[in-house]
């Protein structure tokens, strides 16, 4: 069998699709046992990578549950520094340490209630790849952002000063996340055509930062008001690598609908 240059760029630049769930504030340690014990078995065959963002409080025990099943666990904050007296703080090593494998960074509810701004956030993407968590940098306009045309400004912004004096070869295990944030929460999503062109956006963005072929390989994930519904005609987008999933993650019926819904997508992670 001989494969073309280009069968053989395409075969390389085949993105993982990926399936989040972000708990947010949500879960008991139990309940999270009983949801993990109930959809591994619901989702062994499926092609998607499927992560689970969790309190802080049930990593340990998610990360345990899902030991031999396709979910990844991780987190959904970390401080950006190595230790210290930073009371409440949970550091980078402690999340691995129970066993998350990833960290949602810059989410839109941590720059709005808990105002962290994109240097912050670039600490936290350095700090978590010193230590090869694999960090998720989630980014999105506000409504009044949209309103005023300003969605592109906004979200170059936080990818390019959420992702500084970084190297691709640094970043080669970041995931993109684009959540406008008008969308999160409010039942309000984007048009498939809508997300299509901002996922477009953000690789372009990254493409002139580091160079297309980075780009080409980073899964930039859609979220914001993703259910059993929509979740199939977002992810058949070309740039939509995947989803984050929140309110429409908690309930095992609705979650595995979702991936199960997503699953007969023809292949277009391929540029
Ligand atoms: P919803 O799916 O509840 O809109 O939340 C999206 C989100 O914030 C995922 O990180």
């Amino acid at each position: 069998v001989s494969f073309t240059i280009l069968e053989c760029k395409e075969f390389f630049m085949l993105r993982p699709k990926i399936i989040t769930g972000n708990w947010k504030m949500y879960k008991t340690i139990e309940q999270t046992a009983d949801f993990i014990k109930a959809i591994a078995p619901l989702v062994a065959d499926n092609p998607f990578e499927i992560f689970l963002a969790v309190p802080f409080t049930a990593i340990q025990t998610a990360a345990q549950a899902a030991e031999g099943t396709k979910l990844v666990i991780g987190a959904q904050n970390m401080n950006d520094a190595t230790e210290g007296a930073f009371t409440g703080e949970i550091a980078a090593n402690m999340l691995k340490d129970a066993g998350a494998e990833f960290v949602l960074l810059g989410h839109s509810e941590r720059r709005r209630y808990f105002h962290e701004d994109d240097a912050l956030i670039n600490l936290k993407i350095k700090r978590a790849l010193s230590i090869d968590l694999r960090p998720v940098l989630c980014v999105g306009e506000t409504l009044a952002e949209r309103e005023d045309d300003k969605t592109q400004e906004a979200v170059k912004r936080q990818i390019t000063q959420g992702l500084a004096d970084l190297s691709a070869r640094e970043l080669k295990n970041l995931i993109l996340a684009y959540e406008p944030v008008w969308a999160i929460g409010s039942g309000l999503y984007a048009t498939p055509e809508e997300a299509e062109e901002m996922h477009q956006f953000c690789r372009q963005v990254l493409s002139e930062l580091f160079d297309p072929d980075f780009a080409s390989t980073i899964p930039i994930q859609y979220g914001g008001s993703v259910n059993a519904l929509n979740a199939k005609v977002l992810m058949e987008q070309a740039d939509v690598d995947g989803l984050l999933v929140g309110g429409a993650s908690l309930s095992l019926e609705s979650f595995s609908h979702i991936i199960h819904n997503s699953e007969s997508t023809p292949d277009e992670g391929i540029l």
